[in-house]
């Protein structure tokens, strides 16, 4: 494959469709997707992609049942505790991007302690989007540079200056994002970086997506020419 993206963002979805299809409760499709991502994550550095991000709790999910979001919360909670030997051992760098103040104390600390043993890994960069939602990542970088600034920066604020406020600051805007199972819909996730991404959209459930679906998503990114609102050359 001659045209890799360097960075893949992925909106996890069809976990709970995944669980209830096979008669099991929807959480048993949240653990089955977190195996999934944690094997994608070595997947896809061996496909020569240097960044990963996936949406793992937006800031709408705490509309779901209270035993839902406990059970998204423990599972998030047991990776950040336990994926560190793994992490090292694959050089990976983690990162949680979105409102981390507005999760329990425990969780952020440990979140902290993950991304600080993994800070000077030079492998994938695994970003993970939790409590995250595009437009709170964009409030919260206007309130922050508004608390930091006179109102005359403010007002010749450059797309530059506003970029680099975001969460995602010093992180190449994704090449590609991945939707599974079947929706069409940016659902919040990285209204800002997707501006010029590439969209690909899989039938399969989260939980069964393999390699073989990663490469025709690969396959099909390989095929496209991004134009980033231009145009390539030949076409003028
Ligand atoms: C969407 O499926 C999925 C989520 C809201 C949660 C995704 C989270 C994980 C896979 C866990 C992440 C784990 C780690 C280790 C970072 P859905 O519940 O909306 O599915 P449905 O549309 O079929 O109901």
């Amino acid at each position: 494959m001659d045209k890799i993206p360097l960075h893949l963002a992925i909106i996890l979805d069809g976990n709970g469709r995944w669980a209830k299809k096979k008669g099991l409760p929807r959480n048993a499709g949240h653990a089955a997707g977190a195996r999934v991502l944690e094997d994608m994550c070595e997947v896809v550095w061996n496909k020569g992609i240097r960044y990963l991000t996936v949406y793992a709790f937006s800031t709408e999910n705490w509309n779901r049942p209270a035993d839902e979001v406990s059970a998204l919360m423990k599972l998030l909670r047991d990776y950040m505790r336990n994926s560190v030997k793994r992490a090292m051992k694959n050089n990976m760098r983690v990162r949680v991007i979105g409102d981390k103040t507005g999760l329990d104390s425990d969780l952020q600390e440990s979140i902290a302690s993950l991304e600080e043993a993994t800070s000077q890994n030079t492998g994938l960069t695994f970003q993970i989007a939790l409590n995250y939602g595009g437009r709170d990542e964009i409030v919260r970088a206007v309130r922050k540079l508004a608390s930091e600034h006179d109102i005359d920066y403010m007002r010749g604020l450059t797309d530059k200056e506003l970029g680099d406020a975001l969460d995602t600051a010093d992180i190449p805007d994704p090449d590609l994002l991945i939707r599974t199972c079947g929706e069409e819909r940016i659902s919040n996730f990285l209204l800002w970086q997707l501006a010029y991404s590439e969209f690909y959209f899989a039938d399969c459930a989260w939980p069964d997506f393999t390699e073989a679906e990663l490469d025709r998503a690969l396959e099909s990114y390989g095929s496209r020419t991004r134009r980033f609102g231009g145009l390539v050359k030949g076409e003028e």
